[in-house]
């Protein structure tokens, strides 16, 4: 259920008081995340996991951004469904998509797009944050356009990226029964922009190559689609939805709204070739696909082009399968035509997904995919075993991209400790935590006591995942919490923290 929609907030909040004052993550039912004494103002999606081959379980974290919730926010998880950050600010105007590490500047950073939501696309900016969470550089359009878009953040190198822009234009629809100069369709843009001095490199535009003919959504299907009569209800006939270059300078662009897949020429933006749509110049022999996401280059020479793509097979409108999947498709230019090399579904009876949703290609050859407006998650392996399956709580929420990284990451700020005793001369309870914090291995906790003001080795915690906990039986009014990395390091120490007899009220 979705607690906070379905329920009253004050009987959410009330239930999770009574569960913080003794567990450190609330899974209880209608409750559907997790929060913590040492960081009342942090909360995050529950992930349950129904399915989890530890033997072959890919190492890394999970990224994710969920939406349609009340906790809309960049979060990463462990493999157990362990927060390790949360990058929620608090903002329910504005929401995150893509998060991923991207090679910035040839080092690990952590990268999202984060804007305000309107109908089917979004406007924002997209921000590039250090090893320490402390932002590196934001990303915005060029060329005096709109602000940039959520569907892309596709960093090609270490200093440029592929962003979306959805931009309104004038556009003659006298064929749609809308008079002269007055038609307006929402533009599907790309542009590469060097991060450094922010300029762009190349723009590519829909409408000077695709024309709105090649449509499956019809203008005014729905207010999302838009009636065309105005900028804000321009007919959003194209919905870019991901961009990708190759090693010839060329470029992949997917269209959901067409249903096809474009090869753009990199020298003067002409489309190369089509697949799938109303005007494909590639025959598919034995597959469909439709309202597809997330078209990769995987493999390419002369003769032959393997991309990778999540077809999600459904627009509700128009369905090409039962269910949504990743698939890897061979494309061979001599006789224009193309076969399906696999298919990655989800385990059980499958998912079909109406928005939404990635296919992300590991390095040791496992898929790892989002299931878009499903929140789910799903690992396989190359031939396709599902290895790994977890879902938000929330069945509401929706996930536009899910990614699989290593990631270090090293929070510029300290430990957050809090330490209650009922009442002096009671047993002391710690909880540590730190946001972001990859290499912490134990904490040792250090407290005074009644009789000393002298601070002594009170316990060596194990890391116990986003939050540990330490209940001493003795009273110690001042405590504090030193980090230790796995080769013993110090990473770290918190304030020193007085003991209180009152616990936080987790919002
Ligand atoms: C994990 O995969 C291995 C190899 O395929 C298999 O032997 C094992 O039974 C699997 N374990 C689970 C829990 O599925
Ligand atoms: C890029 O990385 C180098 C070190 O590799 C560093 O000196 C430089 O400040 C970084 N530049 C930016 C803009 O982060
Ligand atoms: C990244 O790609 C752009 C566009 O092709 C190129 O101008 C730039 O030199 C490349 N940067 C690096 C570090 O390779
Ligand atoms: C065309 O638009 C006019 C109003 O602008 C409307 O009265 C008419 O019904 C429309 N015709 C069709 C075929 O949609
Ligand atoms: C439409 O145009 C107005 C006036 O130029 C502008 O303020 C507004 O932001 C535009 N809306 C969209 C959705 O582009
Ligand atoms: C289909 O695409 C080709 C280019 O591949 C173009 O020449 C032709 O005009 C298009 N047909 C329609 C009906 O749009
Ligand atoms: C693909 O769609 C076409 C047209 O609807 C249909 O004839 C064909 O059987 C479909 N192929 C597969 C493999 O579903
Ligand atoms: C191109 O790639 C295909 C599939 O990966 C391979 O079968 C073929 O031999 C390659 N052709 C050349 C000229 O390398
Ligand atoms: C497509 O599939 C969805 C989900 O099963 C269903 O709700 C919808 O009615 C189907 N649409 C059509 C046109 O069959
Ligand atoms: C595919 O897209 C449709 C329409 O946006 C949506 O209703 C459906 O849930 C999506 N299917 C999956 C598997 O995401
Ligand atoms: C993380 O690093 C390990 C060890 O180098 C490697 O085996 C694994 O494939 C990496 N995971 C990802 C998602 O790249
Ligand atoms: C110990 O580990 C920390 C954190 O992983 C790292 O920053 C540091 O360089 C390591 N020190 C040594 C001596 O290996």
């Amino acid at each position: 259920m979705a607690a906070g929609r379905n329920g009253s907030p004050g009987d959410v909040k009330a239930i999770l008081l009574i569960i913080n004052l003794f567990t450190i993550t609330s899974v209880v039912q209608g409750v559907e995340w997790m929060s913590f004494q040492s960081r009342p103002d942090i909360r995050a999606p529950i992930m349950d996991i129904s399915l989890k081959n530890d033997t072959l379980i890919t190492p890394g974290y999970i990224f994710l951004a969920p939406y349609e919730t009340e906790l809309p926010g960049p979060y990463i998880y462990d493999n157990d469904g362990n927060l390790v950050w949360s990058g929620a600010d608090g903002s329910i105007s504005e929401l995150f998509h893509d998060l991923q590490v991207c090679p910035y500047n040839g080092t690990d950073h952590l990268c999202y797009f984060q804007g305000k939501q309107i109908g089917g696309y979004a406007r924002g900016r997209h921000i590039i944050l250090n090893k320490d969470y402390a932002p590196a550089t934001t990303v915005q359009t060029g060329n005096g356009l709109t602000l940039s878009d959520m569907h892309e953040f596709n960093m090609v190198n270490t200093t440029t990226v592929l962003i979306a822009v959805y931009q309104p234009r004038r556009y003659a629809l006298g064929a749609y029964n809308i008079s002269k100069d007055k038609g307006w369709a929402m533009d599907g843009v790309f542009q590469e922009i060097d991060i450094p001095s922010g300029k762009v490199l190349f723009e590519w535009k829909s409408l000077d190559h695709v024309p709105v003919s090649e449509s499956y959504t019809p203008l005014g299907l729905n207010p999302v689609v838009g009636d065309g009569l105005s900028n804000a209800t321009a007919w959003d006939y194209f919905h870019l939805n991901s961009v990708d270059k190759n090693a010839d300078g060329d470029y992949l662009v997917s269209a959901r709204h067409t249903s096809c897949i474009y090869k753009i020429s990199g020298k003067d933006g002409s489309v190369k070739w089509r697949l799938g749509g109303m005007n494909a110049s590639i025959k598919q022999l034995d597959y469909n696909f439709s309202s597809q996401h997330d078209a990769r280059f995987q493999k390419e020479n002369d003769t032959v082009t393997v991309i990778s793509l999540f077809d999600n097979a459904s627009n509700i409108y128009r369905n090409t399968s039962s269910t949504s999947s990743g698939i890897i498709v061979s494309i061979d230019h001599r006789t224009n035509t193309s076969r399906l090399l696999k298919r990655y579904q989800a385990p059980g009876a499958g998912i079909l997904s109406t928005s939404q949703g990635n296919l992300q290609i590991l390095p040791n050859k496992h898929r790892f995919l989002g299931w878009g407006s499903n929140p789910s998650i799903s690992e396989h392996t190359e031939d396709g075993t599902a290895i790994f399956f977890a879902t938000l709580n929330n069945p509401k929420t929706m996930n536009y991209r899910a990614f699989r990284f290593n990631w270090t990451g090293q929070p510029s700020d300290k430990p957050a400790l809090r330490t209650y005793a009922a009442s002096p001369g009671s047993a002391t309870t710690l909880w540590v935590s730190w946001n972001g914090a990859t290499t912490v291995d134990h904490w040792n906790l250090y407290g005074t006591n009644s009789s000393s003001d002298v601070f002594t080795l009170l316990s060596r915690a194990d890391n116990q995942g986003f939050q540990s906990t330490y209940t001493s039986p003795n009273y110690h009014p001042r405590t504090y919490a030193e980090a230790i990395s796995r080769n013993g390091t110090s990473l770290g120490n918190s304030s020193v923290v007085n003991a209180s007899a009152v616990r936080v009220k987790i919002q």
